[in-house]
């Protein structure tokens, strides 16, 4: 089985916490879409000004900025080989544009139901300065409102409302990415992992699942 792995699944599934840890498990390239937008929105590029009202309203920011984004990133890791791709595609635009970049090998959806969507974003805290994720029931860190990882300030991601993540669930994910699973699904690389639980435990069914 190649290595060419995509992870789909609604806002919140745990994508990116899995996604680091797949990636150093199984010795991948990591390219995380929704990070790579929030740091150029961060640094006020020409790319983060035009993105960050889309993301402040949990709308799709437009194809011809994420597919070359991608495009690049790919060619960074030489991902022809393998990677780990979480956040994209997320329509039928994004993936036409990377079949004709590359082969997917697998698309592993992480699912979990909508109500578990919103009560993990609302009490989902981002590291203001390394990006770490934590939860404050299910991912506490050692010392409240502080990164493990760096000491940085932990902070609410500000498409992280109940209005915006219903959006993001609703029109994004029920419009945009669902259709896409049965893409996956009939060409017969998809595989369904289980997203509720232990995050340990999430992260052994995603090994398993990835062969
Ligand atoms: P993006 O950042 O990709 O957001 P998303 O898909 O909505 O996913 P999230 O990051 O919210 O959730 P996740 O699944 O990574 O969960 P996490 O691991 O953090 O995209 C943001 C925006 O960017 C989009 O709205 C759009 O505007 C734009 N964008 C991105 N990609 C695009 C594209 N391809 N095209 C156009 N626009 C694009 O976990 C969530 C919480 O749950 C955390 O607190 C975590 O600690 C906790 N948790 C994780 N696992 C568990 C568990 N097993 N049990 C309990 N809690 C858990």
């Amino acid at each position: 089985m190649g290595r060419r792995i995509v992870l789909l699944g609604p806002p919140g599934a745990g994508k990116g916490t899995q996604a680091h840890r797949l990636a150093e498990r199984l010795g991948l390239p990591l390219i995380i879409t929704g990070d790579l937008l929030r740091s150029e929105v961060q640094d006020g590029s020409e790319l983060g000004r035009e993105a960050k009202a889309y993301l402040d309203e949990g709308k799709l920011v437009p194809d011809r900025l994420v597919v070359a984004m991608i495009r690049d990133q790919l060619d960074r890791v030489n991902g022809h080989h393998g990677f780990i791709l979480d956040g994209f595609p997320r329509n039928d635009v994004q993936a036409q544009a990377l079949d004709e970049i590359t082969e997917v090998d697998q698309a592993i959806l992480i699912d979990i139901p909508r109500e578990d969507v919103i009560d993990r974003l609302s009490s989902r805290r981002v590291c203001a300065n390394c990006g770490a994720v934590y939860n404050l029931s299910s991912d506490q860190p050692e010392q409240k409102g502080v990164c493990d990882e760096c000491g940085g300030e932990l902070t609410q991601r500000s498409d992280d409302t109940p209005e915006v993540v219903a959006r993001r669930y609703d029109v994004q994910y029920n419009e945009s990415v669902k259709p896409l699973i049965d893409v996956y699904r009939e060409r017969d690389v998809l595989v369904t992992v289980d997203g509720r639980g232990p995050i340990d435990a999430v992260t052994e069914r995603l090994l398993e699942a990835a062969g």
